[in-house]
């Protein structure tokens, strides 16, 4: 059943313009998509609620939009480049390869494949050592090789601009500095669609805080990121949870983490982490650069290096929560109705506008009137294309909250039909007041 529901999710995807496989006509690259002309909107959407939320609306965070291309010692300063990497084991029997922090434990050197539940023993199929970061050369000539590397996460570039931030725009703590941006890993253990990809798109956070109040500033993040889904984003509740990490499972340098998880089909997993980092990177930096990444505290006359606390999160993994959150199957009249019960603020469009009869130009010509008075208020779309049951099963898969059909007597009573997604109920509204009326009902929402 949850495998069904994720191949439901995966053919909507595509065959509505959401993801395509990336490089398709070539056969496809593995753990590599493509967002199609509704994702790309849906995707912009997220991230714009999140700039708006984090960026535009506060005055102690600001935003940054660093390269993706980095020098070779950022990576030596972060540990990635000695310490980004993940045990794979094959299994001998049935050949699939797999994270060995992902199987069943069965005792010290034994582990149980999830696939064919054979037990591995792993002093004798021995798991190899994959180091996830994307190399390039950025020499011109390829006998003097320059290496650098793609960024596995946004975050690197906000700790490497630290100094200039802070003497640009003189913050004084806390604050913090946002970044939205694209991120890479030589994931090599793929699935689940677009949940673990090799190329991704982060919003991070590194809110720089005094030491004594990293704690205080930790939870608060926790809180307001798990809320920020709910209510912004529009995710139910009940497929949201938090999970604090146990301290095994934290680097030596990492003082707290909770992840927020979502119920996505194939089980509860991680949509973000918030993580407590302590003065780990900063320092790090610091000692590599040999620059000073000392912040001096004018009211104390103190001088040290500031903690910062992490929000991480995946904008993709958000998409994909969206999705799967708003996918819903109803029965009307014997058939099944596919919904995409999105919240209005991320729909691509808000309202489509279509004439009943595309023969009759009368029809036509005045849909598209109301369609042009519409779309440079709203993100509006006109589709002549099917007939009107078509046209409404289209809208409801990609959740456009309102659909609006001129019919014949809109010709001499100016009124069209308004149906509403969700609860399919049409209501007749005068044409010169369908703006209004639609903005009302979105705003309700
Ligand atoms: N700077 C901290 C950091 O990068 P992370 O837990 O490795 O932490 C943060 O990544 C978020 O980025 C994750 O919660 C997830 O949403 C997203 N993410 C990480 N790896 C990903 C991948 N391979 N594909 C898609 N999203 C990924």
């Amino acid at each position: 059943m949850p495998e069904e529901k994720l191949s439901k999710i995966v053919s909507l995807c595509r065959r509505r313009g959401f993801i395509f496989g990336g490089s398709e006509i070539y056969g496809g690259l593995s753990s590599i998509w493509d967002y199609g002309p509704l994702g790309a909107i849906v995707k912009k959407r997220i991230k714009d609620i999140w700039w708006n939320e984090y960026v535009e609306k506060r005055e102690d965070i600001v935003g940054l939009d660093s390269a993706i291309i980095m020098h070779q010692d950022v990576f030596v300063a972060s540990g990635h480049l000695e310490g980004f990497v993940d045990f794979l084991l094959d299994c001998p029997q049935c050949k699939k390869r797999e994270r060995l922090d992902k199987l069943e434990k069965i005792d010290k050197v034994t582990y149980r494949c999830s696939n064919c539940g054979f037990c591995i023993d792993t002093s004798k199929y021995r798991p190899r050592k994959f180091n996830l970061m994307l190399k390039t050369n950025i020499s011109a000539t390829e006998d003097q090789p320059q290496i650098a590397y793609l960024r596995p996460e946004t975050a690197q570039g906000i700790f490497t601009n630290f100094i200039n931030v802070i003497n640009t725009t003189h913050k004084k703590l806390p604050f913090g500095i946002a970044q939205i941006g694209k991120a890479f890993r030589n994931e090599v253990t793929g699935g689940n669609f677009i949940f673990r990809m090799k190329e991704f798109e982060q919003m991070e956070i590194e809110y720089f805080t005094k030491p004594e109040e990293a704690e205080k500033f930790y939870h608060w993040w926790v809180e307001g990121r798990y809320n920020f889904y709910i209510d912004k984003v529009g995710i139910k509740k009940e497929n949201l949870r938090l999970r604090q990490h146990s301290k095994d499972e934290l680097a030596h340098y990492v003082r707290a983490c909770t992840d927020v998880e979502y119920n996505f089909p194939f089980g509860w997993s991680e949509l973000e982490g918030i993580a407590d980092r302590g003065d780990y990177d900063l320092t790090r930096h610091s000692q590599v650069s040999k620059k000073d990444f000392y912040y001096y505290d004018d009211q104390t006359g103190k001088k040290f290096i500031p903690y910062v606390i992490e929000p991480s999160a995946g904008v993709d993994r958000t998409f994909f929560a969206v999705i799967c959150d708003a996918y819903t199957e109803e029965i009307v009249k014997g058939r099944v109705r596919v919904v995409l019960k999105i919240h209005p603020r991320l729909a691509p469009y808000k309202v489509a506008i279509f004439p009943l009869l595309k023969n009759k130009p009368q029809l036509v010509e005045l849909a598209k009137k109301i369609f042009y008075d519409i779309k440079d208020k709203m993100a509006a779309v006109y589709d002549d294309t099917a007939a009107i049951g078509k046209l409404y099963r289209r809208q409801d898969e990609i959740g456009t909250p309102f659909c609006v059909t001129v019919d014949v007597e809109s010709l001499s009573d100016r009124k069209v039909t308004v149906r509403d997604r969700d609860s399919m109920v049409q209501q007749r509204v005068e044409i010169d007041r369908v703006y209004e009326y639609l903005r009302e009902r979105l705003e309700l929402t």
